[in-house]
């Protein structure tokens, strides 16, 4: 199973150095000390994170070459844009040539996109997002994946089904050594190339224990790690940074404050800006975003949401739906619809960075069986597969139903690249998005 394609070193400049693929070419930063010119690699989120040997790389080369270009081109037919303009609003029409053109929107506009309610209009819009997500990031897809290996929590967030709200959930601790062999197993028998860390926040497990984590499954494979254990400190990140750590998923779940305060006791929208902000500048690729259709939130906030993200220097957005659990204190609020979701993507796709991934998360696939497919037509280029062990994940509830709890992970690889295959898509993440 292979989710990368090796890549061609062909320039070294300092850190950065210049990798082929199938006469494409792209920037990524190596930590590598004798990596040379001619040598093959593999990279992720534009970080180096493996040299192979050149007969492996031409073998799995000659493999993917013919599928490879099969794949963009079904692509390319898939997202071709042809603005069909009799019956469109001049406005719309208007905003969405700006928008295919890669020129800049005024807020009102992505607002008024933001807004659309009617469903050839709204057509019209995924179609741009399409457009411009082949044409900025090709047919590339990242398939990162999750470890859950704590559910304890001691926040009280008022949406969130694994927080100190739930007295009923039966908790579960992984042991390090499970932590370690879990991520061992998801990088050597599956394939994964970028894994995810995932806890609630866990007093239990010491920065220290988290950096040994870190540090152990770096020591085995080569992956791209992304820590996500809610706020750790600035301290914190420093050192699981130095830990092995390259990436940080945080959401900042909300940019409205008032909004933010209610929603979480004790927590600031500012503390978790500064982690955000700081990681950033420690070298950490960020993904992060919001929760969409929370309670008292408008179409604003959601424009301030993706505006706020990509000024975070986000590599990966994250918007999903809010999902009401019945033992927190939002249990009654109905999810938002799934329009609006698609609608979010989109617009993030339109306003945000040109290169930022867009991930269909799982908690949107759970509102909607669709999700994916259509999340990935509407501007999303990523997906994440929970590799958590079975008996673990079924607890991991932070909302119900979660889509694809009993499935193994052989099962959610097949029908994903069978979703992705169909779309044109190549599970692939090649080489670096911001400079
Ligand atoms: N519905 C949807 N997403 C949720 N999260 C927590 N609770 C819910 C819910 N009820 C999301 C938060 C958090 C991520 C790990 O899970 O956005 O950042």
């Amino acid at each position: 199973m292979c989710y990368a394609i090796p890549g061609k070193v062909i320039d070294i400049n300092n850190k950065i150095v210049t990798v082929e693929y199938f006469g494409e070419q792209k920037k990524a930063i190596n930590e590598i000390d004798d990596l040379k010119v001619g040598d093959y690699i593999y990279a992720q989120g534009g970080y180096v994170i493996k040299n192979i040997p050149e007969a492996e790389a031409q073998s799995i080369l000659t493999t993917w070459k013919e599928t490879f270009f099969e794949l963009q081109e079904l692509d390319l037919r898939l997202s071709r844009l042809d603005l069909e303009k009799k019956g469109i609003d001049k406005k719309l029409a208007l905003i969405l040539d700006r928008a295919a053109e890669d020129l800049p929107l005024k807020e009102a506009d992505l607002l008024h996109l933001l807004n659309l309610e009617d469903d050839k209009q709204i057509e019209l819009l995924f179609k741009v997002a399409n457009f411009l997500r082949q044409k900025h990031l090709g047919n590339s897809c990242c398939v990162h994946g999750i470890i859950e290996f704590s559910n304890y929590c001691s926040q009280g967030c008022l949406y969130c089904g694994i927080s100190n709200h739930n007295k009923a959930l039966p908790r579960y601790r992984m042991t390090k050594k499970e932590i370690i062999e879990t991520a061992y197993e998801a990088i050597e028998k599956d394939g994964f190339k970028a894994l995810v860390l995932q806890s609630g926040e866990d007093p239990e497990y010491s920065i220290d224990d988290l950096s040994d984590i870190v540090k152990e499954i770096k020591k085995r494979s080569a992956v791209l790690i992304f820590i996500s254990f809610g706020e750790v400190g600035l301290d914190g990140l420093k050192k699981l940074y130095q830990a092995g750590a390259r990436g940080l998923l945080m959401r900042f779940e909300t940019s409205n404050k008032a909004l933010y305060d209610k929603l979480h006791p004790g927590k600031t929208l500012e503390n978790r800006l500064q982690h955000l902000e700081e990681a950033f500048k420690m070298g950490y690729l960020i993904i992060t975003g919001g929760l969409i259709g929370l309670p008292g939130q408008a179409k604003t906030d959601i424009l301030n949401d993706i505006l706020l993200t990509k000024r975070l220097n986000t590599e990966m957005y994250t918007f999903g739906p809010f999902l009401p659990h019945p033992h927190t204190p939002l249990a009654k609020v109905k999810p938002p619809a799934v329009k609006d979701v698609l609608k979010t993507l989109a617009v993030a796709r339109i306003a945000g960075g040109k290169d930022a991934k867009i991930v269909v998360t799982t908690g949107f696939e759970t509102l909607y069986a669709g999700a994916r497919e259509e999340g990935l037509i509407a501007g999303a280029n990523s997906v994440m597969l929970n590799v958590t062990p079975k008996k673990y994940s079924e607890n991991y509830s932070i909302y119900p139903g979660r889509a694809h709890a009993g499935e193994g992970i052989q099962e959610q690889i097949d029908t994903t690249l069978k979703v992705l295959r169909d779309l044109g898509r190549a599970p692939t993440d090649l080489g670096i998005t911001h400079d």
